[in-house]
């Protein structure tokens, strides 16, 4: 079946059958690969991607449930000016990651967070990225990007 929707901007149409996890959308039709497979039962974090703006577990969304809204993978990830965006520029100056097969979802994670909590204290960081599992236990150097991004941020405005 012929689903529409739109992927890092740009408007897009899958043949797959419905209950085709999005996952395997981004990755194997659309050649998205920077959001990875790792648990494929929604308690890993690794495939998180943005729908309509909200962090979700690709591997858990069905195409279906993807028709018609906006995904956003970390290959669709910018600041306002195009170049990296501040999380992203946040990740490399902390040299957050070790094996990196987790750090896609973790950087999609915090992105959605800071939209939304522009200030965040370590608890509350701790909080949203607890479904972000870390093989490689990154978590102080990816709280302290999270920290480094927030305040990129708030100095941006
Ligand atoms: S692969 Fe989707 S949550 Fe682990
Ligand atoms: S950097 Fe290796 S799993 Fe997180």
């Amino acid at each position: 079946m012929a689903v529409e929707l739109t992927v890092n901007g740009e408007h897009r149409t899958v043949d797959a059958l419905s209950d085709t996890p999005l996952l395997w959308v981004l990755r194997d039709d659309l050649g998205l690969t920077g959001t990875k497979y790792s648990c494929g039962i929604g308690e890993c974090g690794a495939c998180t991607v943005h729908l309509d703006g909200q962090p979700v577990a690709a591997c858990q969304v069905s195409l279906s449930r993807a028709a018609g809204r906006s995904v956003t993978t970390i290959e669709g990830l910018a600041g306002d000016d195009g170049g990296p965006h501040p999380v992203q520029a946040a990740w490399v100056a902390e040299n957050v990651p070790q094996c990196g097969f987790c750090q896609s979802g973790q950087i999609m994670t915090a992105t959605a967070f800071l939209a939304h909590t522009p200030d965040p204290d370590d608890a509350a960081i701790d909080a949203a990225l607890s479904g972000n599992l870390c093989r490689c236990g990154t978590y102080q150097r990816v709280r302290r990007a999270v920290r480094r991004a927030a305040a990129t941020m708030q100095e941006a405005k």
